[in-house]
């Protein structure tokens, strides 16, 4: 589906909404207010502004970075969680939901487990509606953040975003984050995907057409070993069970990718990205925290760039400015005991 490119009093439902120019404006913007999510100062820019959080299903990054990313700008936030505490458990439609919810609040983020349901309650909302998931659709804000951080972290090795080699591995059909950062990936620069996924659970096919249109490759990979040989990267993925038609349990055993896989791939420096959570129960079928000490490890580099982005996202919407927000940035008197790594700084 189309929608408008991403801007003030817009929807964000889809990466389909990001050119270049629109992707740039709002890494710029992330970066303006990075020392907000550094904790270097307090912003009151969104006072008196409202956001509706409905989380349909479970999350704790993608729901507590988008309330803090409002806070932590002057907002105020309230929240609703699952369909057992909202109306939608005594047969409220969605559309019904949405209308209401949105009298109360300037902006929404919802998350629902059905694709196609977020599009459908920004229709009959009256403020925008930002998509924290819909089912195995989309999740516009992982892609935005993913790719900030994969720009941040080939930077800081001299190498741009442009021609990048990136392995992408695990449940490539229920992944949404996969199917988002492959749009928003693919449709931009050159990229050359080399992807691994178990028997049944391979890219849907109009993903892999749609990014071969766009000029990139796709090389569909045997092993996990092939697939990260010669990558820049490597983004893998939690096998989505919740997902999975019933009796089916997919794979159970062993790990997706760890640090001998790498080891015979001659690729130890890659830089190592998942959207997390990462399923650590033994032989969950998940990245090992065996890669936890090496250098490309940039896991925790993403979670903490969503914030930065998250806030940016509210900002757009709002139409609120980095010159606007820097105004009302302010000293604090309290400590912020962080130890953050040398990236965050
Ligand atoms: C992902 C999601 O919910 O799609 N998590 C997240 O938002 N960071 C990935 C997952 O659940 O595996």
């Amino acid at each position: 589906m189309d929608y408008p490119l991403f801007g003030p009093g817009r929807h964000l439902l889809s990466v389909s909404q990001f050119d270049k120019p629109r992707l740039r404006a709002l890494f710029d913007l992330a970066d303006a207010v990075r020392p907000l999510a550094l904790r270097q100062g307090v912003c009151t820019v969104l006072d008196g502004a409202m956001l509706g959080s409905l989380f349909f299903e479970p999350s704790t990054r993608t729901r507590l970075s988008f309330e803090s990313a409002f806070l932590r700008l002057g907002g105020e936030v309230t929240t609703t969680t699952g369909f057992t505490f909202s109306s939608m458990a005594k047969g409220e439609s969605i559309a019904d939901t949405a209308r209401v919810v949105s009298g109360y609040s300037d902006v929404l983020v919802v998350r629902h487990p059905d694709e196609g349901s977020v599009a459908q309650f920004a229709a009959a909302s009256i403020v925008p509606v930002i998509n924290a998931g819909d089912g195995a659709g989309e999740h516009p804000s992982q892609a935005l953040l993913d790719v900030y951080t994969l720009e941040r972290e080939l930077a800081a090795r001299g190498h741009g975003l442009d021609e990048v080699t990136l392995a992408i591995l695990g449940d490539l059909k229920y992944g949404r984050t996969v199917h988002s950062l492959i749009r928003l990936m693919g449709q931009r620069w050159g990229c050359t995907f080399r992807l691994f996924a178990p028997t049944g659970l391979e890219l849907p096919a109009e993903l892999v057409s749609e990014a071969i249109e766009h000029g990139h490759r796709v090389i569909v990979c045997d092993s996990v070993v092939e697939s990260v040989t010669g990558a820049d990267a490597v983004y893998a993925t939690r096998v989505q069970r919740e997902r999975l038609p019933e009796g089916t349990d997919g794979p159970a055993v062993g790990d997706l990718l760890n640090r001998s896989m790498l080891e015979k791939a001659h690729n130890l420096d890659i830089v190592i990205m998942h959207p997390l959570p990462r399923d650590s129960r033994p032989g969950a079928f998940d990245l090992s925290p065996d890669v936890d000490d090496l250098p490309g490890l940039a896991i925790f580099h993403q979670t903490d760039n969503g914030l930065a982005i998250r806030m940016a996202i509210f900002l757009t919407v709002l139409g609120v400015d980095a010159e606007q927000t820097r105004l009302t940035i302010k000293q604090r008197p309290w400590k912020a005991d962080l130890h953050w790594d040398e990236d965050a700084e």
